[in-house]
């Protein structure tokens, strides 16, 4: 989605731009643009397409000066265009600006500005903004951007600058994610941490209602009084060693492949041995808290929903309490229930996808305390929970999401234990669960020594037009979410489905040309899968067995099959998806697909 960042300081502003916008091209974008304040006042350069071809606009026209804004777009009102690229500008094209988000009423807006006389030059929303600005009243540039965004409905996040207020720049926030990168002499804002990361590590993250003003000298943060107000001053985790690829082809593989230290940093620290529980300081779940949970409610979209359904089996079978799993998207438009007891999970890498987060305001509306498992600090799912979970899994730039997905299971399983061991889990139960947890970096580094196999069928399976995915149990939604990474990287159609369910439809499309993949490690419905397995068999269907290993030999019936390390079978899902991640992978770069930049998707999705 689309992406801000701005500099102010004394170096050029234009190079320092088109890096922070590098950073953000894994969120998705389809045109981009800067523009710089200088003695000649404001000077946009824009493209449709990518960064690369903004940078050679910049090498043969430069822009010059130490105050700037940038830009990276993902279409919502108007096509694709250099025309409806940020920045914007005003009539008199001496405000720009670039905004994230979406204004709900600039058809009434900008009607009322072009009664009023102002000349529209794109068909995008967030040209009114441009033009209120202009109109605005105040004493300073600030308080004119206070004024101009008080009848606009919606969301943004916003950045400004303006020729008559050199070396500054004002960002505004409202639902949509901002922060202030802190530098030596120079500031930064970005939509995320990762644009600022070049100059510094310190940032503050913006409220919502925040503004802010920054020039070489400081910043302010404000209110829409004009009050100054108080922010932390927080660090970011990682480094721009973090964000490279290293000797790795892409950035989805590189993360699949350190899935061993983003398991092992998500269970850091948090295991106690002794007790056969887990510690999660930043729960605000004290004992007595946990006594009164009566139901729990986990919200999600995508990726995120499918560790939800993992996680409700791990939790309905550690703590006996009673979970639903609700997309988010769906949840939030239902009527809101008001009971007694209700605990709401919000799972989400980014923290900011938009249905999650009105979900979890819903829930919250409706009276539940809302925790979130979240990967990205200081993200807005993360400020507005009651108390949550991070992953601490480390940036993740594919958009197609891997090691997110592993950490959230592994969140969920340390919850489920914690909230287990408060609800009658027995002590030895909980040992088991925490020795066994303490060798999972090890038994998902075995198993990605799975990969040259899983090339080798990728080789085999990659011209498949259809493919199916059935699991059973904890193992169910690994089959969805090996059918999902596959449609969203190769674009070859997939299904999910709980293999007994087979029989009641999907059985139709099995030929010799539609591969199986069956999700069936060692567990309680083994046997039960086995059987499925053998209706596909018996219908000419090209069988992939995911088993664990000690399964014995499937081989008369399956195709191939390859074996994950044996585990309890709560913990399978984070082993079994990993050759479903690797096999995705593989037939998407057999195909030739952009495996991380998908078409049309985008990595954080901010829009309803
Ligand atoms: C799939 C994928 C998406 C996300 C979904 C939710 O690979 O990445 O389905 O899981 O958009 O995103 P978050 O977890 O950031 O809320």
């Amino acid at each position: 989605m689309c992406g801000i960042v701005g500099y102010v300081g004394s170096r050029e502003a234009a190079p320092i731009l088109v890096e922070g916008l590098t950073r953000l091209e894994y969120r998705g974008y389809d045109s981009a643009g800067v523009a710089v304040l200088n003695g000649r006042g404001v000077e946009t350069r824009k493209v449709a397409g990518r960064i690369t071809a903004l940078g050679e606009l910049l090498t043969r026209t430069p822009v010059h000066g130490a105050c700037g804004i940038g830009h990276t777009r993902w279409a919502t009102h108007g096509a694709p265009s250099e025309r409806n690229a940020h920045p914007h500008v005003d009539c008199t094209g001496t405000v720009a600006l670039v905004h994230n988000g979406i204004i709900e009423n600039a058809e009434l807006l900008r009607a009322r500005l072009e009664r009023a006389g102002h000349r529209f030059a794109t068909e995008t929303d967030t040209e009114t903004l441009a033009h209120l600005i202009e109109d605005a009243p105040g004493a300073t540039f600030e308080e004119r951007v206070i004024a101009g965004l008080a009848p606009v409905e919606g969301t943004y996040g916003l950045a400004v600058i303006s020729e008559a207020d050199p070396g500054k720049i004002v960002v505004a926030r409202r639902g949509s994610p901002l922060l202030i990168g802190v530098g030596a002499g120079e500031y930064l804002v970005a939509s995320d941490a990762n644009a600022v990361l070049q100059r510094t590590r310190s940032v503050v993250y913006l409220n919502d209602g925040d503004i802010a003003v920054l020039t070489p000298l400081g910043y302010r943060v404000l209110d829409r009084a004009a009050r100054v107000q108080d922010r932390a001053v927080d660090d970011i985790e990682w480094d721009l060693e973090t964000l490279a690829l290293g000797h790795y082809p892409h950035f989805m593989l590189k993360e699949i492949c350190e899935q061993p230290d983003s398991v092992r940093a998500t269970l850091r620290g948090r295991l106690l041995p002794d007790e056969g529980t887990a510690r999660l300081d930043g729960l605000n779940l004290p004992p007595a808290r946990c006594a009164r949970v009566q139901r729990i409610v986990i919200l999600g979209c995508g990726t995120s929903w499918h560790a939800g359904l993992v996680g409700r089996h791990v939790l309905e079978d550690l703590t006996g309490i009673p979970v639903s799993v609700e997309y988010a998207s769906e949840y939030r438009y239902r009527k809101p229930l008001r009971l007694p007891g209700t605990l709401t999970v919000a799972i989400s890498q980014s923290g900011e996808t938009a249905d999650t987060l009105e979900a979890l305001r819903a829930a919250k509306a409706a009276g539940s305390t809302v925790i979130g498992i979240v990967n990205v600090v200081g993200s807005t799912i993360a400020r507005e929970a009651d108390g949550g979970i991070y992953l601490h899994a480390g940036p993740e730039i594919g958009v197609a999401s891997t090691k997110a997905f592993t950490s959230q299971l592994v969140a969920l399983l340390l919850f489920a234990l914690y909230l287990g061991r408060q609800r009658g889990l027995a002590l030895a139960a909980g040992r088991t669960l925490v020795r066994e947890l303490e060798r999972l970096p090890d038994l998902v580094g075995r198993t990605l020594e799975l990969e040259p196999a899983v090339r080798a069928l990728a080789e085999r399976h990659g011209d498949a037009r259809n493919a199916l995915y059935l699991g059973r149990g904890v193992n169910f939604p690994v089959a969805l979410e090996g059918a999902l990474k596959l449609k969203e990287i190769s674009y070859v159609h997939a299904e999910g489905y709980p293999a007994a369910e087979m029989k009641h439809g999907p059985i139709a499309l099995i030929d010799e040309n539609t591969p199986v993949v069956f999700v069936a490690p060692k567990d309680p419905v083994y046997a039960k899968v086995v059987s499925n397995m053998q209706e596909v068999k018996a219908r000419g269907g090209r069988v992939v067995a995911i088993t664990s290993e000690g399964n014995g030999d499937l081989r008369r019936l399956a195709d191939h099959q390859l074996s994950v390390p044996a585990t309890l079978p709560l913990l399978s899902p984070v082993l079994t998806v990993i050759p479903l991640q690797l096999l995705a992978y593989h037939i998407a770069v057999l195909r030739g697909c952009d495996v991380d930049r998908p078409r049309n998707l985008a990595k954080s999705v901010t829009v309803e």
